[in-house]
């Protein structure tokens, strides 16, 4: 039987029985760093994961008591799509959460992935540089152990000094489409003072158990991470 102290690096690792109770339970994670980095710190620095898995988590931050005057808000990549293309990341971020809660827009920082993967990248990390480190990456895992936009083979996985200094990525190659993106870098997201995945779907199960195995997938990469997991994800369900 596995458990969940088997994943490496974690920090945490929480299987829930659904994604409604993932999503409300990583919600209430957010809204408390949140409210301990704006005690601390005056404000707090979060990058919003992509893809679908956050969206009930989203929809459920909307109702919960956080000062979003003083959040101010990342993306943790971004597709290289239209501004406004309903297939953004920053889209499902604005429907589920941001279009509903009183933050100020000075304070969502869209990657402009709109201007290609190149200038994007190197006009985010300049940004990123100034607000370093974010007090909060929310992340997802693609079925392949992707995370952001940081696919298997990407170069600037294998390539440490690549990565140690940039702090955003443009990725030409994505096998998950579009192929062109613009992802925060290893170096980005480790730096996160709290980095929480949010993991879903039976799809997920084989990608969990190749890190449970020690392959080092780019999920794996992201070191003190807390895993929020349901059951059917989770591979040691099937023990
Ligand atoms: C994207 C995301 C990507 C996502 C994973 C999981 O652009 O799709 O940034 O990294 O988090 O692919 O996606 P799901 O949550 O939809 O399974």
């Amino acid at each position: 039987m596995m458990n969940t102290t088997d994943l490496p690096n974690a920090q945490a690792v929480v299987v829930h029985d659904d994604i409604e109770q993932l999503g409300a339970a990583v919600a209430q994670r957010v809204a408390e760093l949140a409210s301990q980095a704006i005690a601390a710190r005056g404000v707090f620095h979060v990058a919003l994961a992509g893809g679908e898995t956050p969206r009930r988590c989203y929809e459920k931050l909307r109702h919960l008591p956080v000062d979003w005057a003083h959040v101010q808000v990342y993306f943790g990549d971004e597709r290289c799509l239209p501004a406004g293309d309903a297939q953004r990341n920053d889209r499902m971020a604005y429907g589920a959460l941001l279009g509903q809660v009183a933050i100020p827009s000075a304070n969502i920082h869209a990657i402009p992935s709109e201007l290609g993967a190149s200038t994007a990248a190197a006009r985010y990390a300049t940004l990123l540089l100034q607000v370093a480190p974010l007090d909060l990456a929310l992340l997802g895992m693609g079925e392949d152990g992707h995370t952001a936009s940081l696919f298997p083979g990407n170069p600037a996985l294998g390539n440490p000094a690549l990565d140690d200094h940039v702090l955003a990525v443009p990725v030409f190659n994505a096998p998950k489409p579009p192929a062109e993106r613009v992802s925060l870098s290893l170096t980005a997201l480790n730096t996160a003072r709290q980095k929480i995945f949010l993991v879903a779907g039976a799809g997920k199960r084989d990608a969990l158990e190749q890190i449970l195995r020690g392959e080092p997938l780019p999920a794996a990469r992201i070191a003190a991470a807390e895993w929020h997991l349901d059951r059917a994800a989770w591979p040691g369900s099937l023990r």
